[in-house]
Order: C-alpha cells, then structure tokens, then sequence
C-alpha cells in the first residue's frame, strides 16, 4: 500500500535528494525545515540570510498531505521539488508494481502453457488451474463449467484446494441462478466479493464467500465458464479479475482441444470397432463376439488396477484381437467341421497376419504384442512363438483369458454354451497351464460386476 508520507521519508533520506534541496535553498539564500504529517522533523537544510518570518507550507501529492515544510517564502520553491520528488518516486512505484505483475502474469502463463500440454482431462486441468492460480489469486476451489447446448445442462468439473487430488463432477440444470450462468449469458468476467450480500448462488452450492467468474470462449461463442471462489469474504480486485481472464482465454482453447481430442479418439475407437466388427459378420456364429472379449479384457485390467493409458491400449489389443482373420479363407474361417492340418496350420496364423497389419497403421505399434500373443499360453504350448509366462505380454494374457471365456459361454450351432459358473471353473482349472493364475484371479473377482445382459 502507498503511504506519501513513507515515501517522503525516504527521499528525505536520499543523500542525493538532499543535496539538490540543500543546494536550492542555499541557492535562494534560505533555510527550510522539512517534517512530515505527525510534526517529526525529517531535514533541515540550507542557511538562513535574512530573518524574513518563518512560514508554513503543506506537501501534498495526489491529494494526500504528506508532510509540510517550514521557512521563508521563499521556501515555496522547495515544496516544488519536493513535490515533483514525490510525484517521480510514485510513478517509479507504479513502475515497480506494473513490472512485477507483468512478471507474475508471464511467468504464470508460462506455466501454465507448459504444464497443460500435458493435460488430456478436464479433471487434470481444473487441478492444473487450481495450483497455480493459487500462487497469484487466493483461491479454494476452481470449476470449469460448460454448457451443453443440447440438454441445458451444465457439466461441473470442481477442483478442491484443501486436498489437490480432490476432483467432484456434477451436472446442475442451466437455469440463469448463479453468477456463472449470468457470466455465460453476458460474455464478460465478473467479481462477486460477497456472495451471500450480492444475492447470488455459487454454481454447484458449497460454502462460498467469495468468487471470480470468466466466460469461456472459443472465438465468440461462450462453451462456459472458470470461476474461482475463496470459502471467506475476499476482495478480489480489478487487476486480479485481469490476470484471472486472460488465464480464462487459455483454459478455453484447452478445454476445447480436450473437447476435440476426445471426440476424435471416440470416432478413432469406433472406426476401429466397425472394422472388427465387420470381419466379425464373415463369421456368423461369433456375434458380438469382439464387443464381448473387450468388456471382459477391460474388467480385467480394471481389477488388476491398470492406469487409463493401459486400459485404453488393452480395449484396441482387444477389439483388434482377431484382425488377422481377415488373412483366413472363407472355406476354413467358416467350415463348420473339423479343420485339416494344413487347415488348422492356417488359422493358427491369424495372430500374425494381425500383426503385418497392424505394423502399417502409423500409432497402434503399441498394441501389436496383446494382438500378436493372444494365443500364446503361460506353459508355452500357445501360438505362434510357443512364448511362456511373462515373455508373454500382459494384454495378450488378459485377451487369452477374455477370449476362452467367451469362446466357452457362446452358443454355437453344433452345441451350446457353457454356463459362466461352469467355464470360470474351467479357467480356474487351467490356471498356471494355459493361463496366468493371476490374470485367471482378476477375472474372478470382476465377473460378478459385469452385467452379462449388455453382452
Ligand atoms: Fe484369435
């Protein structure tokens, strides 16, 4: 906070500013007293000539006295430059204070840009907002609102200071109450610096005293909005409500790349998905057949606690599990009779067949080994490397245990399929033989959260 009379002291207790005045007053042949506000003297400088009567000036600077100085009339030129001392020392502050909020500001963003290249969740960039908008702003909680225009209803992603890991989702109804939908409606940020007083609700409801508020815009359409609230009264101010939309511009464009990421991975997966699936229809007696092996394989990789990332590259090993069909005639993929050797030597390629495939499609290398492996066994009597236990890749062994268990419980047309209680059994029965004992364990403990009516 300013304060004119600190700042008179201290030129006062500036040699340089002294040794003008000092000169000045010499200069005209006067003295001069300088005191500040509460009648401390804090100079006394020049000589006095003549005894002309001592008169009283005040210093006053931005329409705050700051001190008054004493002497001759002729001390009226040392209320000058002590005044235009005042005024430089002011702007030099202003300086001060614009450079340093400047640097803030940049060295926010420059965070910021960093880290949120990083983010593929809103989740992640709430709690990215979160922790460094704190640094700057105080702040308890961070939301990221957006609209959806089709149902009027709003998605809450809400990040929680009093532990950073603390994420809730909530959908509230767009019904113009709360500041954030006015925000959203307006397009301009808002400070509300008492909630409770300015008659408001705090979108998703909770303990708010105090909130900022943000349109989040792409080009000019608002998709929602960033508010920021403190649980106590605060203060926001006008150079926070700054900082906080240009923060707001960024969060926008990366809540919409997140936007656009997932839609475009969502079309990728079921692009992939319609392509199995089509290979799947040569055979008609395995409806469903990928759709099944995929729910299974991800309840397993949810049981054995596997990060997204995995469990997103185990659900393509397993939709493309059987791509290298494709490679198989028709007169041995479809013959409803025992296959020949040379037959069966055949289908026994198909793993591989997926794999040649698969190497020509630019960003699913990743995936090859679940494919590739899906008929190799933990004993190493599998195809096509005869691998054993953990040469074998972890989706390969999650798909094997999907895959039989599927292949078991459907019906066919020359028999019928095994109950689930009875071919769990069996996978029990083969485990440490032709499955991983813990890959069998997993599957256990996820079957009965699987509703089998869906599949
Ligand atoms: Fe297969």
């Amino acid at each position: 906070m300013k304060n004119s009379r600190i700042i008179l002291k201290k030129i006062l207790s500036n040699k340089e500013s002294i040794r003008i005045l000092n000169d000045t007053a010499n200069g005209l042949d006067t003295a001069v007293l300088i005191f500040d506000i509460n009648g401390n003297m804090l100079a006394d400088i020049g000589e006095s000539g003549s005894g002309s009567e001592a008169v009283s000036f005040p210093v006053n600077i931005k329409g705050e006295q700051a001190g008054y100085v004493e002497g001759s009339e002729k001390a009226a030129v040392i209320v000058s430059i002590l005044t235009y001392m005042l005024a430089a020392e002011y702007d030099k502050r202003d300086l001060i204070d614009e450079v340093s909020s400047r640097y803030k500001e940049i060295n926010l963003f420059y965070d910021f840009t960093e880290k949120i290249l990083g983010c593929d969740s809103l989740k992640d960039i709430a709690l990215l907002t979160l922790s460094l908008v704190k640094n700057f702003i105080k702040a308890d909680t961070v939301s990221i609102m957006l609209k959806n225009d089709e149902t009027n209803w709003i998605d809450v992603i809400s990040a929680y200071d009093y532990d950073e890991k603390t994420v809730k989702n909530s959908i509230v109804p767009f019904n113009g109450e709360s500041i954030a939908e006015f925000v959203m409606l307006s397009g301009n940020a808002e400070i509300i610096n008492d909630i409770s007083l300015d008659g408001w609700t705090a979108p998703g409801g909770g303990k708010t005293g105090s909130m900022m508020c943000a349109p989040l815009k792409i080009k000019d359409k608002v998709i929602g909005a960033l508010n920021i609230a403190t649980e106590d009264h605060t203060e926001f101010t006008s150079s926070d409500l700054k900082l906080f939309t240009t923060l707001s511009h960024n969060v926008g464009i990366f809540v919409e790349n997140v936007k656009l990421y997932k839609d475009l991975k969502e079309i990728f997966i079921s692009t992939v998905y319609t392509l199995a699936e089509t290979i799947e229809m040569r055979d008609n007696y395995t409806g469903n057949h990928t759709k099944r092996v995929m729910e299974y394989s991800y309840a397993i990789g949810e049981a054995l606690e596997m990060k997204k990332d995995a469990i997103e590259a185990l659900r393509l090993s397993a939709i493309l599990h059987d791509i290298g069909k494709i490679g198989v005639r028709d007169d041995v993929l479809l013959k409803p009779g025992k296959l020949t050797d040379e037959e069966f030597a055949l289908m026994k390629k198909h793993p591989v067949f997926g794999e040649e495939i698969l190497k020509k499609i630019k960003g699913l290398e990743h995936i090859i080994p679940g494919v590739k492996h899906h008929h190799e066994r933990h004993d190493g009597r599998g195809y096509p490397d005869g691998l054993k236990e953990d040469e074998i890749e972890l989706n390969a062994k999650i798909i094997s245990v999907a895959d039989t268990f599927d292949a078991m419980t459907s019906d066919r047309p020359y028999r019928k399929g095994l109950d689930p209680k009875i071919a769990i059994d069996e996978l029990i029965r083969c485990s440490g033989t032709q499955f991983d004992g813990k890959i069998v364990d997993a599957f256990v403990k996820a079957f009965p959260h699987i509703d089998m009516s869906k599949l």
